[in-house]
């Protein structure tokens, strides 16, 4: 049986991680370290603290003592840490707790596992561990800085059989990517970003997050530890906090409210949908080679403002009964505006966040060709089945946002014990 410490498992990624592996295997303990931040909600996990394969620890992973409680406790084969401040915008206001937790907070995790793992020394005086061990930091594009969009409008990646750049992408294993396609994807410019790409992070977010990558990689290179990193490019997805696009957009359309646009909306991002980053970083747990970092996302890139006419009209399309032109029967409670209202007219266009980057696209090309792993849910079935979710739970999306859910951990804490 394979231990896993799950670091920030009550935030969107990391609850989505514990629930995927739980379904997948049969034979494994997750203890869940997080600090419950505003982004931490028990609620989201509530059906997985009743497993008795999984167990909840309230803290911060900058505690040394905590986190040498946890591996006094349990013998922990695989760290995964998800725990961040991951917000831009808060990292513009407030840059030092995104220092504190993703810089000192990763060193924290590391060396508190070198320290539980280390057997002895090598030959060249280099420690060496106990087998089957592995941390894993999850890491991001952001790391990568930007890239130019020299497409303003888009072009499909493969056109009658052609690649429409030439970059290095070799055309065989893009469409073994893009196998289950329906929709060939669009890109926005000539580049993408490999593992290769030089790191050249923008927001305090992204720094801090570059320097917990970079140095999750230093533990490999100068004490050989067995870690892996992973970069992803936007997920979304059920249980995202409603603070971020996709979910905020969803939020206040359904109240009728304004959507804010940052600049003119043209900002390209690659979306990921949870659940297939999930399946990524397992497979980079169970065959990422030693010390290398993998990509993990892919050739759905989208313009901001593209997003949030799609989720207007998937909304409309999912609420609507066509035969009554009306809103359906279970959605009449939580439309709290008219059907004619929901149009594009609520987008308003806001001044730019300061160093807005043009656009993120990830080659995941090598996490293909050695572990196999290929982005399975197109942008238009995904944003769907996201949409859908929120559509039928907007309790969670109200409890998270009123707070109530951070109340929810005394009363969870106490049935556990
Ligand atoms: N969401 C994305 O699109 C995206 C993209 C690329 C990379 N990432 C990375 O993936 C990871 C998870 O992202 P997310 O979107 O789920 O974030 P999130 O903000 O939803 O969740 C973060 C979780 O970490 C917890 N946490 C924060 N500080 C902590 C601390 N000091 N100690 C313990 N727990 C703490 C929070 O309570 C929360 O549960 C982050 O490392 C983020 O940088 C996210």
């Amino acid at each position: 049986m394979k231990t896993y410490l799950v670091t920030g498992g009550a935030g969107f990624i990391g609850a989505n991680f514990v629930k995927y592996m739980l379904k997948k295997y049969d034979d494994i303990k997750i203890i869940i370290l997080d600090k419950l931040t505003y982004a931490g909600n028990l609620g989201t996990i509530k059906e997985e603290l009743k497993d008795k394969r999984v167990e909840f620890v309230k803290g911060d992973i900058g505690n040394r003592e905590l986190v040498e409680n946890i591996f006094m406790q349990h013998n922990i084969d695989y760290v995964v840490n998800f725990a961040a401040e991951s917000h831009v915008d808060r990292s513009i206001e407030n840059p030092k707790i995104f220092l504190e937790t993703n810089i000192l907070g990763t060193q924290n995790l590391l060396d508190i596992s070198k320290q539980h793992w280390i057997i002895g020394k090598d030959e060249n005086g280099y420690p060496t561990y106990k087998e089957g061990k592995k941390f894993l930091q999850v890491s991001t594009d952001e790391v990568y800085g930007f890239l130019n969009r020299e497409y303003p409008d888009g072009k499909l990646l493969i056109d009658n059989g052609q690649l429409t750049v030439d970059n290095g992408l070799k055309i065989e294993e893009l469409k073994k990517v893009l196998e289950d396609r329906e929709v060939m994807p669009k890109i926005f410019g000539e580049k993408f970003f490999t593992e290769e790409t030089a790191l050249n992070p923008r927001s305090p977010y992204a720094t801090s997050k570059t320097a917990a990558d970079m140095l999750t990689r230093a533990y490999s290179e100068t004490y050989h530890m067995p870690i892996n990193v992973t970069r992803c490019s936007n997920n979304y997805g059920p249980y995202h906090f409603p603070e971020k696009l996709i979910p905020l957009i969803i939020k206040n359309i359904l109240e009728g409210k304004k959507l804010p646009v940052y600049g003119d909306g043209k900002q390209v991002r690659d979306w990921l949908y949870v659940e297939d980053h999930c399946k990524g970083i397992d497979m980079v747990i169970n065959g990422g080679k030693l010390g290398e970092a993998y990509n993990i996302g892919g050739f759905n890139e989208e313009q901001n403002i593209n997003i949030v006419k799609l989720t207007i009209d998937t909304i409309r399309k999912l609420i609507i009964d066509n035969g009554q032109l009306a809103i359906k029967e279970e959605y009449k409670n939580i439309v709290k505006c008219n059907l004619n209202d929901i149009s594009y007219d609520l987008i308003t266009y806001v001044q730019d966040r300061l160093g807005h980057d043009a656009r993120y696209a990830i080659d995941p090309s090598k996490t293909v060709r050695e572990l196999g792993f290929y982005p399975e849910t197109p942008f238009n079935i995904g944003i769907e089945k996201t949409i859908k979710w929120y559509l039928n739970n907007q309790d969670w999306v109200n409890e998270v946002v009123s707070g109530d859910y951070q109340k929810y951990y005394e009363k969870m804490y106490s049935n556990k014990n």
